[in-house]
């Protein structure tokens, strides 16, 4: 296989990061990846990966810590910027364990690529700095014009969609101010199969649908997206040269109550959700602008039964 060249991805072991370590060294590049803890049993998985023992080269690196990000940037012609805390639910402090590895760590992470001469950066941003927006017209599906209102996520309390609009804006503004290439991309819930020995909070979400058995669930709208049609999504984002500014990379649009019963076709025997409460639907966007460049999505028939068999495997679900 011919290679294609030296890029950096950070957050490399986390649920994404994973996946696109994987993909781009299937395509034949040579990957620096960051991890915070590399001789961690959590990321022991990295190294398994087909090509991992010629092609990737794992940098310990903190996002708060510039110089670590140098060190793994160095040599590299592109980067994926995967790392970002995605809790499970609310944090005690979000200023320190959300705002500021968000904010200050892309702002080093890009200052980085400057330094390191970096042609091209991929933000991995979220519609989370998409759906917060109270002025977007209802009933209008959401494109990338559409921006949260940080003000709002800061009167919500929605401080995750807060330091992922505050990153994603940061990085599009600091392109225009110095020059650097850089696209970001806004993936919706992520599902699909696990590489990883963790457990990452959007796979809990489907995880706690198959074996908690709530006994009432707001049936809200869930926007899915399958987390190797995002690393695509990625790699597409990265190798088009006519790629530019922001994509939202979402599939599917299902309620809740209709994704339970999807999943109740093809697994009857796990512990679901008894009822639903109806709530207003809320989010629906378009990722024309991504379908244009060339990417396409799997179903979500396949993204669920690829999960549901990886959680398996991995023994955090029972066989059904
Ligand atoms: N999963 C989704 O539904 C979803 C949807 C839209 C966007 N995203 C975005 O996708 C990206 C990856 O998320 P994920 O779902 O793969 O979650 P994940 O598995 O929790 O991965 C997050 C990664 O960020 C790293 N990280 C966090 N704080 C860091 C710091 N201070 N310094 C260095 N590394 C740090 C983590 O490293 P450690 O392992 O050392 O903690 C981990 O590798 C994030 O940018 C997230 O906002 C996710």
């Amino acid at each position: 296989m011919a290679e294609k060249g030296r890029v950096c991805v950070t957050g490399a072991g986390g649920y994404l990061g994973s996946w696109v370590v994987k993909l781009l060294l299937s395509r034949g590049y040579i990957v620096h990846g960051t991890v915070r803890e590399p001789g961690d049993e959590k990321n022991s998985h990295l190294k398994k990966l087909e090509h991992a023992a010629q092609d990737l080269h794992l940098f310990k690196a903190d996002l708060l810590d510039y110089q670590s990000l140098c060190a793994a940037i160095a040599g590299c012609k592109g980067v994926f910027h995967v790392a970002s805390p995605v809790p499970s639910g609310t944090v005690p402090n979000p200023e320190v364990e959300l705002i500021e590895p968000a904010v200050t760590g892309t702002h080093n992470v890009l200052k980085a690529c400057s330094a390191e001469k970096v042609h091209k950066v991929i933000v991995v941003s979220s519609v989370s700095a998409v759906s917060m927006n109270p002025n977007w017209p209802k009933n209008q599906v959401m494109d990338e014009m559409c921006w949260s209102d940080k003000e709002y996520c800061r009167e919500t309390k929605n401080f995750y969609c807060l330091s992922k609009t505050l990153a994603e804006s940061q990085a599009l503004e600091y392109a225009k101010n110095n020059g650097l290439n850089i696209v970001t991309v806004c993936p919706s819930l992520i599902l699909g199969p696990i590489l990883q020995p963790t457990m990452n909070a959007s796979s809990l979400i489907l995880i706690k649908l198959l074996k908690e058995g709530y006994e009432s669930l707001e049936n809200k709208v869930h926007v899915i997206v399958d987390v190797r049609d995002v690393a695509e999504a990625l790699l597409l984002a990265y190798e088009k040269p006519e790629a530019e500014g922001r994509y939202i990379c979402a599939s599917h649009t299902i309620r809740a109550k209709d994704l339970i019963e999807k999943l109740r076709s093809m697994y009857p025997n796990y512990n679901y959700p008894k009822n639903f409460k109806e709530v207003m639907a809320e989010e629906n966007y378009s990722s024309e602008k991504l379908q244009k460049l060339g990417w396409k999505y799997r179903s979500l028939e396949e993204s669920l039964s690829d999960s549901v068999r990886s959680y398996q495997e991995a023994g955090i679900l029972d066989k059904n």
